[in-house]
């Protein structure tokens, strides 16, 4: 676990790093783009947005019945050393909220400043930054849920509409799918697992979560889909039970869900066997240990670009000859100094 934590933040290092040389127009991006990200997938209301909160650990995002998420949400995780916990937005730059419940709020604000108070879905991201002691560092992306028709104020193309801009990120190889389908619906017919299927059809990189278990009708279980038999992926399904709308209504907190969640499979004469592999924090462990080695594959991918990247900053260098005063020169220069100090410590991480 220590040596992940180290590696996540050297990437997350590195990303920042990277925002600083896409800054100056390099070869910044590319790396950035490297690097996995985290994103759900699934119809609408089934459970996207609170399988993020329980990953993340915090109440934080807008939730409900209904087409609550309307833009991609990118959020990137930080996690601090000091004990600080708050949440940035790149719209609001050097504003920190510390209170969770703001920052919902103006999630749901920003969404409506884009799409107007609709049902309007818009593909520019809300890009969210959370710093905290009690996450891993990971870039997680919320998106608005699959559908079947449009309804009442979404024009008719609102279905192809959704599912391109879904399939915009999830199709990247570098991203892990959280393919959600919920338990009381034919997860054969799951709109997750046909975009996942469509995009990863070898099934690497999706993780199959079932939701609302607690759901399902008397007398059915999902077993036969949580131990593979009706799909087939390469990493284990996950079940979990999210809060319910009684619950939200209630503003049951994340640490009283979570000690439901267990206790449900604890106690559950159909899930009891499963118990240690299902849950939230279970699917946040797999989550963990699949990104890194992951990152670990990556390394020397990365390493080759940060030599592009030295090579070419060394011959812009040589272009506009080396600083002497504070100038453009010397931030090239600066940077790449970084991206030395950044090769030297992702050579030592290869063994
Ligand atoms: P999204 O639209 O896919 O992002 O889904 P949300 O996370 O907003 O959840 C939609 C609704 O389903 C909310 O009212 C949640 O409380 C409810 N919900 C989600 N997961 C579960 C679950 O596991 N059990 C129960 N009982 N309700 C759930
Ligand atoms: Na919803
Ligand atoms: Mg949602």
């Amino acid at each position: 676990m220590a040596t992940m934590t180290s590696l996540i933040g050297l990437i997350n290092k590195i990303q920042r790093a990277c925002t600083v040389l896409g800054d100056h127009g390099g070869e910044g991006l590319s790396l950035w783009e490297a690097l996995p990200s985290v994103a759900v997938v699934g119809g609408q209301s089934s459970g996207k947005s609170s399988v993020l909160e329980s990953v993340v650990g915090r109440d934080f995002l807008p939730r409900g019945s209904g087409i609550v998420t309307r833009r991609p949400l990118v959020l990137q995780l930080h996690k601090t050393e000091d004990g600080q916990e708050y949440a940035e937005f790149l719209h609001i730059p050097r504003r920190r909220f510390t209170d969770f419940a703001a920052v919902r709020k103006e999630i749901a604000d920003e969404t409506d400043r884009i799409t107007g108070k609709t049902k309007q879905i818009s593909n520019i991201p809300i890009q969210l930054s959370i710093y905290s002691p009690n996450v891993v560092n990971l870039t997680l992306i919320d998106l608005p849920g699959l559908t079947k028709v449009a309804v009442e104020g979404q024009h008719e193309s609102i279905v192809e509409d959704i599912e391109n801009m879904v399939r915009t990120y999830v199709e990247k190889p570098n991203c892990i799918i959280l393919a959600i389908s919920p338990a009381n619906q034919d997860i054969a017919t799951s709109d997750a697992i046909k975009l996942a299927k469509e995009v990863d059809p070898a099934g690497e990189r999706t993780f199959g979560v079932v939701t609302k278990l607690d759901l399902m009708d008397k007398g059915t279980n999902a077993v036969d889909v949580l131990e593979g038999r009706s799909y087939r992926l390469q990493h284990p399904w996950v079940g979990i039970v999210n809060r319910s709308q009684a619950d939200i209504n209630k503003n049951v907190d994340m640490i009283v869900a979570r000690k439901k969640e267990r206790e449900y499979f604890e106690t559950s004469p159909e899930y009891g066997h499963l118990a240690h592999k299902m849950g939230s924090e279970y699917l946040a462990k797999l989550l963990s240990q699949h990104l890194e080695q992951v990152i670990r594959q990556k390394i020397p991918s990365i390493i080759a670009l940060i030599n592009k990247t030295i090579d070419e900053l060394n011959a812009e260098l040589d272009r506009i000859g080396r600083p002497i005063a504070v100038d453009s020169g010397a931030q090239l220069y600066t940077i790449l100094e970084m991206c030395r100090a950044f090769d030297k410590v992702f050579k030592e991480h290869l063994d």
